[in-house]
């Protein structure tokens, strides 16, 4: 089929929930995508911090064909080799002692507030369930984690929204210590807040966070759906600051685009669920967890962590010298690791098409930030030419 016949297709049978770029990826290799017309771009998405190995990684591509030849998928109600390995694995390498393992961010989600509610009410009495999350944070977009989603836009419509939400301005303890009352039951909160615009909170942000949890006998939630795995330079975001969570959230890179997702947890929390808590029957089947296990092993053992803050640090260089260059046109450059954002003033529409359009592929966050999560594998080549692209975009784009 031509892309054109493909992309009118495309826009007459598939519901309207998104503006789409008009192209079709079909291939792709490391950090190198390819459309139906053959054209090559170099992918600063990782289709949104999610192929942190690159695309088409060896190891994922033989854990995949073996796994798929071997079992797909079985119920839950068995024991599942895979599933195990990967959550011993996560449990080794943070706070956590238990997972539980579904296929998405929302669905995380949606089991770390359930999870908590059935904690604080354990805990703390039965009209403990109040959910504080934060102004301008992303969760997901079912109806829970969408109300849980602090932005009007994204709830407009969907009305009425499920009971038991709060929000706070992100950055703000005080804020926080004055919303939280004997009705709540966790904090819900990104490390760095990815889609409201790589906003990377103060230093003493998370210690914060905890000492407060602590002093009101209520959870600490942190959703590292995109902050975790390695991309903000340390295998998790919350190592940056010395404090852990007691509910941890994982989705996007942990499979390296085999939809999965998992809520990890200490003993003393998961321990409220018990059979027929909640349940799920895609989630941690062999398939995704074959693949969570070569994903995981392959981070630690190629040390990706320590290679996205190297990365990081030439990328968010390269981009300081971008603004320098462009003081009109660039306000500011930020971020942690490989999650990098640019505050543009031309519309950032336009300069992710003048991007694409010279064949780099980026990508947007918050009101006007360009922003780039590249594959943990990236190289200093890549960040040059990537850099170089952006310089000439945004000279095309100056208004
Ligand atoms: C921080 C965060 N939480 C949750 C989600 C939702 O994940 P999913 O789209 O897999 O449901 C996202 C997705 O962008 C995210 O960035």
């Amino acid at each position: 089929m031509d892309t054109k016949r493909m992309i009118e297709l495309s826009d007459a049978r598939i519901m309207t929930f998104t503006k789409r770029q008009p192209v079709a990826l079909v291939r792709g290799e490391g950090l190198r995508v390819w459309d139906s017309d053959g054209k090559e771009y170099l992918d600063f998405t990782g289709g949104i911090s999610v192929t942190a190995l690159g695309h088409c990684h060896p190891k994922v591509v033989g854990t995949l064909r073996e796994q798929a030849a071997t079992l797909v998928h079985v119920s839950n109600i068995f024991h599942i080799p895979q599933q195990a390995q990967l959550a011993a694995l996560l449990c080794d390498h943070s706070f956590a002692d238990r997972v539980f393992f579904s296929n998405s961010g929302a669905e995380a989600n949606e089991t770390a507030i359930k999870l908590a509610r059935k904690w604080a009410k354990q805990h703390g009495g039965s009209d403990r369930g109040d959910i504080i999350s934060m102004h301008g944070g992303f969760h997901g977009r079912t109806l829970a984690t969408v109300t849980a989603t602090a932005q009007e836009k994204y709830h407009h419509g969907f009305e009425p929204l499920p009971a038991g939400f709060k929000y706070v301005a992100y950055n703000d303890l005080k804020a926080l210590e004055r919303a939280i009352d004997s009705r709540t039951a966790a904090v819900l909160v990104e490390p760095i807040q990815g889609e409201g615009g790589i906003i990377v909170p103060d230093d003493g942000y998370l210690p914060g966070l905890r000492k407060l949890c602590d002093e009101a006998g209520i959870l600490l939630i942190l959703d590292e759906i995109q902050t975790g795995m390695g991309r903000t330079g340390k295998l998790w975001a919350y190592e940056h600051s010395g404090v852990a969570p007691d509910i941890m959230t994982l989705a996007k890179a942990l499979a390296n685009g085999v939809p999965i997702g998992a809520t990890l947890a200490t003993e003393d929390v998961a321990s409220v669920f018990t059979p027929g808590s909640h349940g799920s029957t895609f989630g941690g089947n062999p398939l995704a967890t074959a693949v969570g296990v070569t994903v995981f092993s392959t981070l630690i053992e190629d040390r990706l962590a320590d290679r996205a803050a190297q990365m990081g640090k030439v990328l968010l260089q390269a981009l300081e010298e971008i603004r320098a260059k462009h003081p009109k046109a660039v306000k500011a450059a930020r971020g942690r690791g490989l999650l990098v954002g640019l505050d543009v003033t031309p519309p950032v529409g336009d300069v992710v098409t003048a991007c694409r359009e010279r064949g780099l592929l980026a990508l947007t966050a918050g009101d006007n930030t360009l922003r780039l999560a590249p594959a943990l594998i990236v190289s200093d080549k890549e960040i040059g030419q990537a850099c170089g692209i952006i310089d000439t975009a945004l000279k095309a784009t100056a208004p």
